[in-house]
C-alpha cells in the first residue's frame, strides 16, 4: 500500500517510527532522487533523539549522529560506484554499535548489505507537495 503524505505528515510518521524503533535496527530506503528518503530518515533520527542536522560533509558515505540511546548511522550508498566498495564498510561494527542504521540507496551496496528489518520506498506522485510512502 502506498500512502500519499504531505511533508508534515511524512515528518510526523518518521518521528513516530523513530520513537518506537528497537535498538540495533537496520532500515533500508529506496526511491528516486528527491523522493524524500533523506527527509524521512532525518525525521526518524529526530524520533531517536538526534538533536539537529549534524554538520556532516556532504561527500561522506556514513553520517554519525548522537541519538538518545546511542549512535544513529545514516548511510548514503548513492556514491558507491560498485557494490564492492561497500565491502570496505564496517557493517558488523555499525550493527554492533548503532542504535539504528538507516541506509539510503541500499541496492548500491549489493549483497554486502545486512538484511534490513524493514524496507521503505518513497515515490514521486502527481501532487508535488506529497510523496508516496510504501512500507514493506
Ligand atoms: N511530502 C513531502 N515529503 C517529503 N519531502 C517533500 C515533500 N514535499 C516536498 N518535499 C521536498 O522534497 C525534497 C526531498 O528531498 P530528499 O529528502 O533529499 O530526497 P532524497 O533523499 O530521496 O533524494 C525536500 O526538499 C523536501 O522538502
Ligand atoms: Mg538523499
Amino acid at each position: 500500500m502506498i500512502r500519499e503524505l504531505t511533508l508534515d505528515e511524512l515528518t510526523a510518521e518518521g518521528e513516530t517510527l523513530g520513537r518506537s524503533l528497537p535498538p540495533g535496527t537496520l532500515l533500508a530506503f529506496d526511491g528516486e532522487l528527491g523522493a524524500g528518503k533523506t527527509t524521512f530518515i532525518q525525521a526518524i533520527a529526530r524520533g531517536l533523539g538526534v538533536a539537529g542536522p549534524a554538520t556532516s560533509p556532504t561527500y561522506a558515505l556514513v553520517h554519525r549522529y548522537r541519538g538518545r540511546r546511542g549512535p544513529v548511522f545514516h548511510l548514503d550508498c548513492y556514491r558507491l560506484r560498485s557494490p564492492d566498495e561497500a565491502a570496505d564498510l564496517d557493517w558488523e561494527g555499525l550493527l554492533a554499535e548503532g542504535d539504528a542504521i538507516l541506509v539510503e540507496w541500499p541496492e548500491r551496496a549489493g549483497a554486502w548489505l545486512p538484511p534490513p528489518a524493514r524496507r521503505f520506498r518513497l515515490h514521486h506522485v502527481a501532487d508535488p507537495e506529497r510523496r508516496g510512502l510504501e512500507a514493506r
